[in-house]
């Protein structure tokens, strides 16, 4: 393996301002007939996230994660399609770069950057200093100030110094910060004092003069201590000249609770000349999420997105994650899930829709969804015996493109149960059945048939279910 990349690559993507952008496409636009570049093609009202972001000079990211890359066909596409920014999940962390002392580990985050690269996406490089997944010969290495210096110093020459000139940020130094305003201790703090920061920031602009050196953290998103800390340590480190050029607002928020004041708190950091990001979205529902949370849940991103969008040095907002199957949520937020753009069958949420609309598509949904109306259902009870039953369902896509996973939704009348199902995966609360792909059936094409069956219990009374719903749009029964 090379020592390091440089050379491999062109240099990171520098994004434009969004004026800058603006102005570019306009004078490029004006020059058209002897402009080299053409302008990108405008965006249709159904286009990509990232076409939409891309007219408006601003990112739209997700946080990717190298193993879903490479095994989930699904993911990938729909990472390369939708979004132009990325941030790795975790190959950049401490503990896979440099597990023991001196011995790096790059492949995952190589894979990540040609990923990226291969995909015209800028990157947020995530993140060198950290007091979490820290592998413990750092953490409980007891060391002396200039030991531990050194040790934080190698970290950063190898890590930014591999990726030199291909990140856009670094995520310098990661939760710095308590909720009420603190340092909070780690093994950096506690030996180096809060200089370990400056000193941070410092070698990786010399590992890296290209990239933007940013801080990053959470339940920052408002008005608070711990934002008021992070605006006071903003002011000392540019007075003192230190290089710093961003904010980074993780944004793991609960669905209906975000804190006032989001534009004026990004406001105020832009105003300082940094630039601001909304840098690890999700927006977490206590499980299971139903149709008026998921519709919440749009409300809370569209909130999000027009603070940043709002603020003139808001450049990004990137999401954690792709799909709410794989999100990070329900693993640490006891639960809750249901955080993402996409559903566990990778149709587009309402919260896609939410994201799509702040970004100047229309509100007409994702390139996924299906146009209301566009699913047709029979139902039939098979055969019937003293308490049980075999019933078919099948359903017919109308749309005009395919789908690409399904879950059918309807409610049984007279408190049938269903004891088991075949060609999907049958799930039942109450009286609700959700019926969801198989691995096999997932990809369904426009005017393509679904046929799905089940064996159920009744309590002498056996009315067929009225209503049936695929991936939340009624259908017709017939
Ligand atoms: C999370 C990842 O999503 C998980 O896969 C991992 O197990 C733990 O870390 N703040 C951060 C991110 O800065 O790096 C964290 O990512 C989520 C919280």
């Amino acid at each position: 393996m090379r020592a390091d990349r440089r050379g491999r690559r062109g240099t990171a993507r520098r994004p434009l301002g969004r004026l800058a952008r603006r102005l570019l496409g306009a004078t490029l636009a004006a020059v058209a007939g002897v402009a080299v570049l053409a302008p990108a093609p405008a965006a249709n009202a159904d286009s990509p996230l990232r076409v939409h972001a891309e007219e408006q000079g601003f990112e739209i990211g997700a946080a990717l994660a190298v193993n879903h890359l490479n095994n989930d066909s699904q993911y990938r596409a729909i990472a390369a399609r939708e979004f132009n920014a990325a941030t790795p999940e975790n190959e950049m962390k401490w503990d896979t770069t440099e597990p023991s002392r001196g011995n790096f580990q790059f492949g995952p985050a190589d894979q990540f950057m040609d990923f990226a690269q291969a995909n015209d996406m800028t990157v947020r490089g995530h993140t060198l200093v950290w007091h979490s997944q820290l592998p413990p010969w750092v953490e409980d290495g007891n060391w002396t100030q200039s030991e531990l210096r050194t040790v934080m110093y190698d970290h950063i020459d190898a890590v930014a110094g591999r990726y030199r000139g291909e990140i856009a940020y670094w995520d310098v130094a990661n939760e710095i910060f308590l909720e009420d305003g603190s340092w909070r201790p780690s093994v950096f703090y506690n030996t180096l004092g809060s200089g370990f920061v400056a000193d941070a920031l410092r070698r990786t602009a010399q590992a890296d003069p290209n990239a933007e050196l940013w801080l990053n953290d959470y339940n920052i998103e408002g008005i608070n201590a711990k934002s008021n800390a992070y605006y006071e340590l903003a002011q000392d480190l540019l007075a003192q000249g230190v290089p710093l050029d961003g904010i980074g607002i993780q944004g793991h928020l609960i669905n209906g609770q975000l804190p006032s004041g989001i534009q004026q708190n990004i406001q105020r950091f832009a105003d300082l000349g940094l630039k601001v990001a909304i840098t690890e979205l999700d927006v977490r529902i206590q499980m299971p999420a139903d149709q008026s949370e998921l519709a919440q849940q749009a409300r809370d991103y569209t909130t999000v997105m027009n603070a940043c969008l709002a603020v003139d040095g808001c450049v990004a907002v990137t999401v954690w994650g792709v799909s709410d199957q794989y999100s990070w949520v329900p693993d640490v937020f006891q639960g809750y899930g249901a955080p993402l753009l996409y559903n566990s069958n990778y149709q587009a949420k309402p919260a896609y829709d939410a994201v799509h609309t702040a970004l100047g598509g229309d509100d007409g949904g994702g390139p996924t969804d299906p146009p209301p109306g566009s699913c047709a259902v029979t139902y039939n009870v098979a055969n019937q015996w003293n308490s049980g039953f075999t019933g078919t369902v099948s359903f017919t896509h109308n749309g005009t493109s395919p789908l690409s996973g399904w879950e059918l939704e309807f409610d049984f009348p007279n408190g049938q149960r269903v004891t088991s199902g075949w060609s999907g995966q049958w799930a039942q609360s109450g009286s609700t059945v959700t019926v969801s792909n198989a691995a096999w059936n997932g990809t369904v094409a426009a005017g393509g048939t679904v046929s799905l069956g089940f064996n159920g219990s009744h309590t002498g009374t056996n009315n067929e279910p009225t209503s049936f719903s695929l991936n939340g749009q009624e259908c017709t029964v017939s």
